[in-house]
């Protein structure tokens, strides 16, 4: 799998380590990141005990199905210009997919990746932070399930295969891997386009969806997704907010929040 992958990508692509089993590649990535791992280092897996998603849930992980990967970056600048980083990494990732499979998926607000209404993968970003405020390392994990939907998930989740699509997971994994390397030079500088496709990705904008944070739930409309990946929500209240945190759930849309 290691010397297919490397035969779409330059010589010089960093360090990528593969492990046939793993808990969490995000959790490895972060810990190579802090013993000095450089930029663009991956961690891959075939299979995961315990990949994890956004608000402590788990993302399962099955063996020879899925790509589970976790990039390093480090971008040259302070934490708080990051706060789209994540949305960077989904334009990235939908990108790949495109170039590869030649369909594009969306985006739900603002780390699931869908296919058909269903949630074909999902990004976690991790970064850590230096005592002068400066981002010293960002990891970005993709997940994303090719050949097999966890029949536990099969209501609200599907993979490329149950959508049509026989994709070569190398071939994919690379064209991710050469998107995702490029987001610390284009992150600050390409913000407006990048953010700009991202509000074309994004499935979320213009529904009827609840707002579900720290126990209370608040009924609305996503309005816009502003430059730092917040999603501008009008209430049936008639007040506005932007939301940074919490669930987003798409009202009528399957058993999925
Ligand atoms: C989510 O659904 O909220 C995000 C899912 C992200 C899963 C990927 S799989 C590779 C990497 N390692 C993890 O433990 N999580 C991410």
């Amino acid at each position: 799998m290691l010397t297919e992958i490397r035969s779409h990508l330059p010589a010089d692509f960093p360090p990528i380590h593969w492990f046939d089993s793993i808990g969490s590649t995000n959790t490895h990535a972060k810990q190579l990141a802090h013993e000095g791992a450089p930029q663009g280092t991956v961690v891959l897996a075939d299979t995961q005990t315990g990949g994890r998603g956004r608000m402590g849930r788990s993302f399962l992980s099955p063996a020879g199905s899925g790509i589970y990967l976790s990039m390093i970056l480090r971008p040259d600048c302070v934490a708080g210009e990051l706060m789209h980083l994540t949305c960077a990494a989904g334009v990235a990732v939908c990108d790949a997919v495109e170039e590869v499979c030649g369909v594009r998926p969306g985006i739900k607000w603002i780390n699931d990746l869908v296919l058909g209404e269903k949630k074909l993968g999902g990004i976690l970003t991790e970064l850590s932070v230096n005592n002068n405020g400066l981002a010293d390392y960002a990891v970005v994990g993709i997940g994303i399930n090719i050949s097999h939907t966890p029949p536990a998930v099969k209501e609200m989740a599907t993979c490329l295969w149950d959508a049509g699509i026989k994709a070569d997971r190398a071939s994919l994994i690379a064209a991710i891997l050469t998107h995702l390397i490029r987001l610390p030079q284009t992150l600050l500088p390409c913000q407006e386009q990048i953010m700009a496709q991202y509000r074309t990705d994004c499935i979320t904008l213009g529904k009827e969806i609840c707002v579900i944070r720290n126990g209370s739930v608040r009924y609305g409309k996503a309005l816009d997704v502003d430059l730092q990946g917040g999603l501008l929500v009008g209430y049936d209240d008639g007040t506005e907010e932007i939301v940074s945190s919490g669930e987003v759930s798409i009202r009528g849309m399957y058993g999925y929040v």
